[in-house]
C-alpha cells in the first residue's frame, strides 16, 4: 500500500486545516453551475442583456454586461465558500486536540500519510444533532491522491472504531456540490435519508441542498 493511516498529532494542525480548506474550496465551479441553473438567475441574465441592448443599442455592450453579472455571481459563490471554510476552521478544527482528544472523550481524528506527507483526513465524534448517533466528518483527500482507496480506508477505520464501541448508527452531512463524496458514501453502504436547503439567505436563493446520509453499523 502506498499510504498509511495514523491518528492525528498536534504537529499535523496546520496541514490538516489546509487539506480541509483546499477540499472545501474546490466546489466553487459545481456550485456556480447549480446557481446558473436557477430560473430566476437565467431571467436576470436575459433581462441584463435585453436592458443593455435597449439602453446602448450595442450587442457587444449587452454581452459584456452579462459577463459582468456572471463574474459577480462567480465571485459571490467563492465568497460564500470562504465563509464556509472559515466556519469549519472555527468549529472542531479550531482546536483539534480539544475537539477529538480530550481526556475521557471518545472521538477520533485520523490522517492518511503518503511519502511522508498528510494526504487525507477523517474524523468521528458523537453527533450533536442526533442523540445516540455518531457523525463522520472532515473527509478529504488531496486531489492528486484520489481514486486509490484512501478515503474508503479512512472511513472504514472510523466505522470499525465505532462498531467496536457498540455504536449502531453513523450519520454525515454533505451537500449537492460534493458529487464525488456521494459515490464514496454509496460505496460504503450509507443511504441518503434527508435533504434540506441550508438555512441561510444566499443558500435559499440558489436552493443549495444539504444531504444527510446514514449508516447502520453491524446491521
Ligand atoms: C470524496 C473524496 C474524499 C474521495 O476520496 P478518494 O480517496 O478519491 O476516494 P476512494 O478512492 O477511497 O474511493 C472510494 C469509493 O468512491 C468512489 N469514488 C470516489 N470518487 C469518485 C469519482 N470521482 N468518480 C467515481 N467514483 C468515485 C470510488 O469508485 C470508490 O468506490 P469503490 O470502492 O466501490 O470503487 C475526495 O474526492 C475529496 O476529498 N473530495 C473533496 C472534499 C469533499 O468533498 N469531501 C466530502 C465532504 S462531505
Amino acid at each position: 500500500m502506498e499510504f498509511s493511516l495514523r491518528e492525528y498529532r498536534d504537529s499535523d494542525y496546520v496541514v490538516v486545516r489546509e487539506v480541509y480548506a483546499t477540499g472545501f474550496r474546490e466546489h466553487g465551479s459545481s456550485i456556480f453551475i447549480a446557481v446558473l441553473q436557477r430560473l430566476w438567475v437565467q431571467v436576470v441574465l436575459l433581462a441584463t442583456f435585453l436592458g443593455l441592448l435597449v439602453l446602448f443599442g450595442s450587442p457587444l455592450s449587452a454581452t459584456l454586461g452579462v459577463f459582468g453579472v456572471l463574474l459577480v455571481v462567480r465571485v459571490s459563490v467563492q465568497c460564500l465558500l470562504e465563509q464556509g471554510v472559515r466556519l469549519g476552521l472555527s468549529e472542531d478544527l479550531q482546536d483539534i486536540r480539544a475537539s477529538y482528544m480530550r481526556p475521557g472523550q471518545v472521538a477520533r481524528f485520523w490522517v492518511a500519510e503518503a511519502r511522508g506527507r498528510i494526504v487525507g483526513t477523517v474524523a468521528i465524534l458523537p453527533c450533536v444533532e442526533e442523540k445516540g448517533a455518531w457523525e463522520l466528518k472532515r473527509i478529504t483527500v488531496l486531489k492528486r491522491w484520489r481514486g486509490r482507496g484512501i478515503a474508503k480506508a479512512l472511513c472504514h477505520t472510523a466505522l470499525e472504531f465505532v462498531a467496536r464501541r457498540g455504536v449502531k448508527r453513523v450519520v454525515l452531512f454533505t451537500s449537492m456540490a460534493q458529487v464525488d463524496a456521494h459515490k464514496l458514501y454509496d460505496s460504503l453502504g450509507f443511504k441518503k435519508e434527508r435533504e434540506f436547503v441550508w438555512p441561510s439567505l444566499p443558500a435559499k436563493l440558489v436552493n443549495f441542498l444539504v444531504y444527510k446520509y446514514a449508516y447502520g453499523v453491524g446491521v
